[in-house]
Formats: structure tokens, C-alpha cells, sequence
């Protein structure tokens, strides 16, 4: 964590899986001017420009550690970007969190309107699905392609990330204790960190069980850790930086990892799953090494 050159060989990794992407997300976009063309330059303004795309950073790092090229899972990491985007684009909407800002620009309900939005988030969905099962550069096996829907609609569904978002919703304004707080983020968080590592794993269906074991250890603790990050950048981060709104778990008296038990324990849970997640990727030895400095950058970001 404290190694300055292996931090910007990683910026500069991170940079160029980014750049991929927005060219990978573009071709699989509708153009603007398809019909309906209100809602095709709505996906498109959703899922264009912006993000830190960690989910595609994290597939193409365990890919790397199964010996799967970029190429190969870039479709992967299109379906994954696509479901997080429209899970963003609903998190956002009035009847939810009900926030104007994201990625440092109007939220899609404030530059379109509601009912664009709801219907951006049901396409960007099913663009996911239908990447999995189109993809050309894909591991052509029926059986992945399989695997791969399986893995995602579960991590996606009332079992995984819709799931934990309504049990975000339903706890509102209530007493948590620090089991049920972790309990709702490895859902609406935790499940699509982790599937983004196990879709990797799904590429590579000879790779020994213990190195599928070492990744998914490696992958559900990141997870927890991603959001306890995002709930501490909600209280200590800044806006401009962050380019959404800060302060908005407290005044909605969400249950969070800083609400529960404080910024100082909040940040010793992260350092303690971050050392358990590196632990977990001991079996791998330097094919992990990208999986590590992405839990490294992950856990100490500022936005
Ligand atoms: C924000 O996710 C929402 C959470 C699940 C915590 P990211 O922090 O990955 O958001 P983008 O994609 O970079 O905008
Ligand atoms: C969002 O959590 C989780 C999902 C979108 C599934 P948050 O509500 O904390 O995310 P932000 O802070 O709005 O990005
Ligand atoms: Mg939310
Ligand atoms: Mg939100
Ligand atoms: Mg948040």
C-alpha cells in the first residue's frame, strides 16, 4: 500500500482498463439516433464518460490470474459495467435515494425524466444478458455462457444486489447492529464485487478448486470493504472530488458502517478485510499481483 511506484503502475493500468472500456461500452450501445432515441442517448449518457469501472478492473485482474486475456472477458466486463450503471441509475431516483448528482453530472432522472429512467435501467439490463449470450470474443462454450448468466442474474436479482437494496430501503431510520448492516451491503454491494471476480473464474472451468476457492475469499471481503468505503467517503469525502452528493446516508438515517460503529472502527473493518481478502489470495502467487494492487487502491481511494 505504501509503495509509490507499484501506486502509479497501478494508475496507469487502472487508466488504460478504463479507456477500454468506454470503447467496449460504446460498440455495445445502441447508437443515439436509433429509435427510441430519447432512451438510447439515455443509456448512452448513463453509461458514457464517466466511473471508475472497478467491477471491469477486478474482472480483468482475475482473469489475468486464470490466464484468460482481456479480449476474451471483455464482454464480461461490458455485462457487469451495464447491470452496475442501471442499478446506479434506479439507486438514484426519487423513490430511492433520490439524489441530482453522479458521476459529476446530473443524475439520468434529472437530465431526462423518471420514467426514462426507470426504462434505462430495465434496457441496460437486459443488454447485459444479451452481451453474455451474444459476445463474440467470449469463451464460445454454451456452458460458460451458461455460467456466466447464472453468476450474474443471481449476483443482480432479489438474492444479490436488488435484494439488498430493498433492505436498504426497508431500514431506514432503524437501529442495525454491525451483522445486519454487513449482512445488507454484501448484498447490494458485496454480491456484484464478488461476481465480477467469479465470472473470471467461470472463464477458466479447468482452474483448480483451490484457486477458485482462493478467489472467491479473496473477492467477498472486497466487497464488504468496497462499501464501508463508500459509506466513510459519504461522511468524509467531498463532493467535487466524489462527484456525487456527501452527507446523504446520514440525512436519510441510513444504517452504515460509520453510524454503527464509528469512522475509527469503520476504517480498522476495511484494513482487517483488506489483509483477510490478501491473505486469501496467497495460493496464487504473482498471478494475484494485479488482484492485490486493485485491493490496495480500492480500499484507499479518495473517490
Ligand atoms: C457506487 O459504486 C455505488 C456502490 C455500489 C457503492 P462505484 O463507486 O463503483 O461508482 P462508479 O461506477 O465509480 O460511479
Ligand atoms: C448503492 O449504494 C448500491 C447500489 C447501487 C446497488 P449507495 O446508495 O450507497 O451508492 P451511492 O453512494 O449512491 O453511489
Ligand atoms: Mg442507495
Ligand atoms: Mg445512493
Ligand atoms: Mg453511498
Amino acid at each position: 500500500m505504501n509503495d509509490p511506484a507499484g501506486r502509479e503502475a497501478f494508475r496507469v493500468q487502472l487508466e488504460s482498463w478504463q479507456a477500454r472500456m468506454e470503447s467496449a461500452l460504446d460498440s455495445r450501445l445502441p447508437g443515439p439516433e436509433v429509435v427510441p432515441a430519447r432512451l438510447h442517448e439515455a443509456m448512452r449518457y448513463s453509461v458514457l464518460g464517466g466511473g471508475k469501472r472497478i467491477r471491469p478492473a477486478l474482472l480483468f485482474a482475475a482473469a489475468r490470474a486464470v490466464g484468460r486475456s482481456e479480449e476474451e472477458v471483455e464482454g464480461a466486463a461490458c455485462a457487469i459495467e451495464l447491470i452496475h450503471v442501471y442499478s446506479l441509475v434506479h439507486d438514484d431516483l426519487p423513490a430511492m435515494d433520490d439524489d441530482d448528482l453522479r458521476r459529476g453530472r446530473p443524475t439520468c432522472h434529472k437530465a431526462y425524466d423518471e420514467a426514462t429512467a426507470v426504462l434505462v435501467g430495465d434496457a441496460l439490463q437486459t443488454l447485459a444478458f444479451h452481451v453474455l449470450t451474444r459476445d463474440p470474443a467470449l469463451p464460445a462454450s454454451p456452458a460458460i455462457r451458461l455460467r456466466l448468466v447464472e453468476l450474474l442474474a443471481e449476483a443482480s436479482g432479489s438474492f444479490g444486489m436488488a435484494g439488498g437494496q430493498a433492505i436498504d430501503l426497508a431500514v431506514q431510520g432503524k437501529q442495525l447492529d454491525l451483522t445486519q448492516v454487513e449482512e445488507m451491503h454484501s448484498r447490494k454491494t458485496g454480491a456484484l464485487i464478488r461476481v465480477s471476480v467469479m465470472m473470471a473464474a467461470a472463464c477458466a472451468p479447468s482452474l483448480d478448486s483451490r484457486l477458485q476457492e482462493a478467489l472467491a475469499g479473496f473477492a467477498s471481503p472486497i466487497g464488504l470493504a468496497f462499501q464501508i468505503q463508500d459509506d466513510l467517503l459519504d461522511v468524509l469525502g467531498d463532493v467535487s472530488t466524489l462527484g456525487k452528493a456527501t452527507g446523504a446516508d446520514s440525512e436519510r438515517s441510513k444504517p452504515t458502517h460509520p453510524s454503527v460503529i464509528g469512522i475509527e472502527a469503520s476504517q480498522e473493518r476495511v484494513r482487517l478485510l483488506h489483509a483477510q481478502a490478501l491473505d486469501a489470495l496467497a495460493p496464487l502467487d504473482s498471478r494475484a499481483d494485479l488482484l492485490r494492487s486493485l485491493a490496495d487502491w480500492l480500499l484507499s481511494r479518495h473517490y
